[in-house]
């Protein structure tokens, strides 16, 4: 799979993307990360990719130009994109399912934004999904696109050593995970559940299942289609 991020600042990405599974997924050839600085294709000579905002008001806004330019290119030079995505706050909550959906795809461009937010005919005239990574607003959309890439990272196939890792963990079933240990068997006093030392499989992944249940209905009662069958 290959993400192309087209953003403000390339740099902030190095510490995220060299580390730990995103690194391996590259190494593996299983992942390219593709970041292209969208001030370079401003065309004055100040670089500028914003503007003040028609109507007055605080707040500078992100041109159409850099970012149709930036895009055009990029599609130009590297083969079909399958998705163009807006990181807004506006946008669709980002979540598992539209992890896996990503995860599915060859290609996907995700576009940071800065300052106020885009000029309106971006969002008009690009083909584009708008995600949101939570409900709060972030100076600018690096760390979100930095969020999406990692969620989709995990997902793609081969990414992760051991695959059920990811077909077990939060949200895959519409379920938080169970709860985990490792030793020591007793740490101040506080031991692990007997189930878990029993070497029982068949139980254990009974008792996690339940544990999953239980902690989603207590949590996240929202993600259970029928809560009233769990008794905590
Ligand atoms: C300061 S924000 C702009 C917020 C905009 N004025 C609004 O009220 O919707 C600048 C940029 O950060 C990114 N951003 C901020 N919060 C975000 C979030 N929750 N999810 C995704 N992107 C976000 C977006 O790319 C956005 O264009």
């Amino acid at each position: 799979m290959r993400i192309d991020l087209l953003n403000l600042f390339p740099e902030m990405f190095a510490g995220a993307f060299e580390h730990s599974i995103i690194k391996r997924a590259c190494q593996k050839g299983l992942l390219q990360i593709a970041l292209t600085d969208i001030r370079d294709y401003a065309t004055d000579k100040h670089r500028s990719v914003d503007d003040r905002p028609y109507g007055g008001g605080s707040g500078m806004v992100m041109m159409c130009g850099p970012v149709f330019d930036a895009i055009e290119d990029i599609a130009r030079q590297d083969g079909p994109v399958d998705e163009v995505i807006l990181l807004t706050p506006q946008g669709r909550p980002f979540d598992q399912q539209t992890a896996k959906e990503l995860a599915q795809k060859q290609r996907i461009v995700l576009i940071a934004g800065h300052y106020e937010g885009f000029d309106e005919r971006i969002r008009e005239h690009l083909p584009t999904k708008e995600i949101s990574i939570g409900d709060y607003v972030l100076s600018g959309g690096e760390i979100p696109a930095m969020v999406v890439v990692d969620a989709v990272t995990r997902l793609i196939p081969g990414v992760l050593g051991d695959e059920y890792s990811s077909v077990e963990e939060s949200f895959s079933e519409s379920l938080l995970e169970y709860p985990h240990y490792t030793r020591p068997a007793e740490f101040r006093g506080w031991t692990v559940p007997e189930i878990l030392l029993s070497g029982n499989h068949q139980e254990i992944k009974k008792w996690r299942q339940e544990q999953a249940h239980k902690r989603t209905h207590r949590r996240r009662p929202d993600l259970l289609e029928d809560k009233k069958d769990v008794e905590d």
